[in-house]
């Protein structure tokens, strides 16, 4: 292993230790041994987790005209997620380890170079030995005998037989010894016995260069110990061994053959009602994306907007991951942030507009525009995400990964990821998609109820269109559908109905699908935060202290309070009222015990951005020009400064909020 990567490992050993230390994650169950891919969330944990969700909702929705909230459930009815593709496609190709058993995502297996020795079976080595006594035959005549045909055949007493005889003849014995054995044998009853004591399975080993090959025996005497086979005697297959470059048919760690790949649904199922049958199976829900979708038609009639508009939504999604890993990173229960933003097609932005603003490098992203199509719209809000990011610390740890056309599902006509650094690499925190009318048509196909909208303006500007002008529209989409590469063109007649609704100012909406993690987000923030320093104490003994250098907005405690002794009753009565005063508009902790630097290292140890210390000065004992202030120390800068306790909040809530 590298020392980076065991200095990523060794990195986020730490970061996992001081979640679980100071109260941000635990394990789930972790009495009972924990549950796979789970996490809870302690004090400290659930704080940092609603600072970010509120950062969020606020951006998103509250902060702005044209986007509205959703909190729709978790279970739903399951055409949702026939209509979406959940049930026939949210799959992930799986493999496991024939040896151990242990599930990789095949997609994720790193390729690898070696040489492939391959196992057509076993044979007990009792039985092996009992053969070789009674025929006199020995392991490589056996072997060969066995044939290459061997494990899937099912062989004829004829063929069997025609076979032990090459075998034994294969031993140059005397003429009278063949024929005692081969009449001996033409019974074949011992023979048929000893047969069907061999196991049949192949298996195959992949051994990394400059490993010896009994390295490869020995782990298919493994492979077969462990189907119930006593004392295997592996059967080699008369193949030479293949060198290999780039597979993943072996498991990483071992050398082990893996299955095929195969589609493994990530939907969670469960049951609605209490007869529990096949009929009454549903699934929590995988995104929180489809409430949205599916509530639609709701929002649109009951809240007065028009298009373009967006319906934000935050919430718990649950996928059953092959390989959940990198502690939160990726879990089976999930909390998602996804925004789907309704825009009208280009077609009719072309119309009211006269044009479809064309996206190019610098292009003012500031303030949305009447003539935004698709593109601006996703250039924007990628914009608007990267911003979001920044606001709470993230923005110099970023990368954007645009999907290539290769890359993009059929429906979909762009989408970028919002990468993030993590100890153990850079990795997807939010994915931007534009996803066309994809979504709710499908959901209008299924549920058969209309989800169009109507636009005034846009049937006004369509009524002025002359019968070219309109054709030339028609004329410009049949030959965009003609060139796509991707999917199936849609049919001139249904181009043609599609844009006879549109004259009438109908339409489906298409979308722009900002979704984020919640849990990436947190721990991005949790690992970008993490930051070790070497101090020397009182004594000049140099430790090592942790510092969580969180963003004031997002960090779970805004203020420690702290009354310089705790035996002054005249300090510790002030900081109660400090603390009493503060703690109404932010997160607040008091701590009385302890020396003032070991109180304010714990909480730089969770990220706490500000202190506030009582002490003296505080209650007019150095002079009344001190009276009633109190020193403020910053986390990150170490600087204090004396502040009047009458400007504290109006000094401290900007910072946080
Ligand atoms: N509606 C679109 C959608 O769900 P996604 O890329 O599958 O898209 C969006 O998920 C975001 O949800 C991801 O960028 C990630 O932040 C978060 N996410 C997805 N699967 C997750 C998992 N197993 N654990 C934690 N977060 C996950």
């Amino acid at each position: 292993m590298s020392t980076d990567a065991k200095n990523s490992i060794a990195q986020m050993e730490k970061i996992v230790s001081l979640c679980k230390r100071r109260g941000f994650i635990y394990q789930s169950s972790e009495i009972y041994g924990g549950c796979g891919g789970v996490w809870d969330y302690g004090p400290l944990g659930a704080e940092l987790k609603r600072n970010l969700r509120s950062a969020w909702w606020n951006t998103m929705t509250r902060e702005r005209e044209d986007v509205l909230g959703l909190d729709a459930s978790i279970l739903m009815n399951p055409a949702i997620w026939k209509a979406s593709g959940h049930v026939d496609t949210f799959c992930d190709p799986m493999s496991d380890c024939l040896l151990t058993n242990a599930r990789f995502r095949a997609d994720q297996i790193p390729p690898t170079n070696g040489t492939i020795y391959k196992f057509l079976g076993a044979v007990p080595n009792a039985a092996n030995n009992n053969l070789a006594i009674n025929y006199g035959l020995t392991e490589g005549p056996i072997l060969r005998w066995m044939g290459p045909k061997t494990l899937e055949h099912q062989w004829t007493d004829e063929e069997l037989f025609e076979n032990f005889k090459v075998g034994v003849l294969e031993q140059q014995l005397s003429a009278e010894d063949y024929v005692r054995k081969v009449d001996e044998a033409a019974t074949m009853k011992a023979l048929r016995t000893w047969y069907s004591s061999i196991y049949r399975f192949e298996f195959s080993v992949l051994l990394p260069p400059g490993k010896p090959e009994q390295s490869a025996i020995e782990l298919a005497r493994k492979f077969y110990q462990n189907r119930g086979i006593e004392f295997p005697c592996p059967i080699r297959s008369s193949d030479n061994p293949e060198w290999v470059e780039g597979t993943r048919a072996f498991n990483p760690e071992n050398g082990a053959q893996l299955t095929v790949p195969r589609p493994f649904n990530l939907m969670l199922k469960t049951y609605l009602g209490p007869t529990a049958t096949e009929a009454d199976v549903t699934y929590l829900r995988p995104e929180t994306a489809q409430a949205i979708f599916a509530q639609f038609k709701n929002v649109f009639d009951s809240s007065r907007v028009k298009v373009p508009f967006g319906i934000g939504q935050i919430g718990k999604a649950f996928r059953n991951e092959v390989t959940p890993k990198n502690f939160t990173f990726r879990s089976r229960e999930f909390e998602q942030m996804e925004l789907e933003f309704f825009i009208k097609p280009d077609e009719a932005v072309e119309i009211i507009s006269g044009e479809v603003a064309a996206w190019s490098e610098g292009a003012d992203l500031s303030e949305p525009k009447p003539n935004w199509g698709w593109q601006m719209w996703h250039r924007y809000w990628v914009d608007q995400r990267t911003k979001f990011y920044e606001g709470i610390g993230l923005g110099d740890v970023l990368e954007y990964y645009w999907q290539t056309p290769a890359d993009l599902a059929h429906y979909a006509r762009a989408c970028v990821d919002i990468l993030c650094e993590f100890p153990f690499g850079t990795e997807e925190l939010e994915g931007i998609a534009a996803r066309g009318d994809f979504d709710l048509s499908q959901h209008q196909k299924h549920s058969t109820k209309s989800l169009e909208v109507f636009d005034e303006e846009l049937k006004t500007a369509a009524a002025k269109l002359t019968p070219e002008q309109k054709e030339a529209h028609i004329q410009k989409r049949l030959a965009a559908e003609a060139a796509k590469t991707k999917g199936e063109p849609m049919p001139e007649a249904d181009v043609r109905a599609w844009f006879e609704r549109l004259f009438k100012g109908n339409y489906v909406p298409h979308v722009i699908e900002p979704s984020a993690g919640l849990d990436r987000m947190a721990l991005a923030v949790l690992a970008k935060a993490f930051v070790e320093e070497e101090k020397a104490d009182v004594n000049g003994k140099v430790e090592t202290r942790t510092i969580l250098r969180l963003h004031p907005r997002i960090a779970p405690v805004k203020v420690g309070v702290f009354p310089l002794l705790k035996n002054k009753p005249e300090l510790v009565a002030k900081a109660r009222e400090v603390y009493a005063l503060l703690k109404k508009h932010m997160n607040c902790f008091y701590d009385e015990t302890a020396a003032i630097g070991r109180r304010y290292a714990r909480q730089d140890e969770v990220g706490t951005p500000f202190g506030v210390t009582i002490d003296f000065e505080t209650c007019g004992e150095k002079g009344p020009e001190l009276l009633d202030t109190v020193t403020l120390r910053h986390r990150d800068s170490g600087e204090q400064e004396r502040v009047k306790i009458s400007d504290l909040l109006g000094k401290l809530l900007p910072l946080v909020s």
